[in-house]
């Protein structure tokens, strides 16, 4: 018996089978294309549109003021699975955003920065159009507040005013960092531990490079020279996924390396490899944009290219865990 696509070329119509005979034929591939949207697209109720092959995604919400328990659920899912996420066009108070950030879990504590008047939850991270080129809040990769026993889980941040160019942010997915290591490096490092501090963010010698922001009240303090150890290699709490959890911010020495120059040059390599463009995602961001980052996995960095105009951006933390391996 001949096959059905006997003395076809590639592409040509088949003249002879019957319409009905044909979309048989396409079933599976039409099976394929129905689950691919459902699954990837409509991840649990809620569509998702992936940003990068590696971490980032564009959630669609109305608004997240009124989720139900089970969509937060999921919403929280596809944070933890896609480290980073930004949900557009949202409208939220400072208590409003409390409220929503509640949802997530109790807040984190913010040492160092003068909350918002608003809401003591809040952090406004605002550089005026008259700030210049001053350092900006989060202008290094960095995990949030990586230093204490417990780090936040979550960060949430809404943007309100946006230059019109410039002030992107960028995560890196330090679950990709993970997985790109060899085997032997997988090995070596599950038996080295961070030891993370604020010194060189917070400590007093640092005052006067957070002086330049007119409207964020930064007070560096000695409590900053504390120290805090996590496993270099940590196992997500949610996901169950292994980390490389390491930023150059906070992150000012390695245990379990004798060798002061071998430890500095390992230190450059994993800051190097931690921020390698390949796993990260850049996002532009519009006024109304709600991101929720996942500080167990991923690292961010403020991009400060936009002197002379203003921005601000609303900013909770949602208390997480002890890091464990
Ligand atoms: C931060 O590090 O929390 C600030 C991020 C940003 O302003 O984009």
């Amino acid at each position: 018996m001949k096959s059905p696509m006997a003395g076809l070329t590639p592409g040509a119509q088949h003249p002879t089978v019957p319409i009905s005979k044909r979309h048989v034929l396409m079933l599976p591939q039409i099976t394929m294309l129905i689950l691919y949207w459902s699954l990837v697209l409509y991840g649990r109720g809620m569509r998702v549109e992936r940003l990068t092959g590696v971490l980032g995604a564009t959630v669609y919400v109305d608004d997240v003021k009124v989720l139900t328990d089970s969509q937060l659920e999921s919403l929280r899912e596809i944070a933890c699975e896609h480290e980073v996420i930004i949900i557009k066009n949202q409208s939220l108070t400072p208590l409003e955003q409390v409220d929503f950030s509640h949802r997530l879990g109790p807040a984190a504590e913010s040492p160092f920065i003068e909350p918002s008047p608003d809401h003591p939850e809040v952090i406004k991270v605002l550089k005026e159009a008259k700030d210049g080129n001053a350092f900006n809040f989060g202008g290094a990769w960095h995990s949030d507040f990586s230093f204490q026993p417990a780090p936040p889980s979550f960060t949430v941040l809404h943007a309100l005013d946006i230059p019109a160019y410039g002030g992107d942010t960028l995560w890196s997915s330090m679950t990709a960092a993970y997985n790109a290591l060899s085997d032997a490096y997988k090995e070596q490092f599950s038996h080295l531990a961070a030891i993370h501090t604020a010194r060189d963010a917070y400590s007093p010698k640092m005052q006067a490079i957070h002086s330049g922001l007119s409207s964020m009240n930064i007070v560096c303090d000695e409590t900053a020279n504390d120290t805090e150890i996590h496993p270099l290699i940590t196992t997500h709490p949610e996901t169950e996924k292994l980390v490389l959890f390491y930023n150059r911010a906070y992150v000012r020495d390695i245990t379990g390396i004798a060798d002061e120059i071998e430890k500095l040059r390992l230190m450059d390599w994993l800051h190097l490899h931690t921020t390698d463009a390949k796993f990260t995602v850049r996002h532009k961001w519009s006024n109304g944009d709600l991101a929720i980052w996942d500080n167990r996995s991923t690292q961010h960095y403020a991009l400060n290219d936009y002197a002379g105009f203003r921005r601000e951006l609303h900013r909770t933390t949602i208390a997480g865990t002890r890091p464990m391996q």
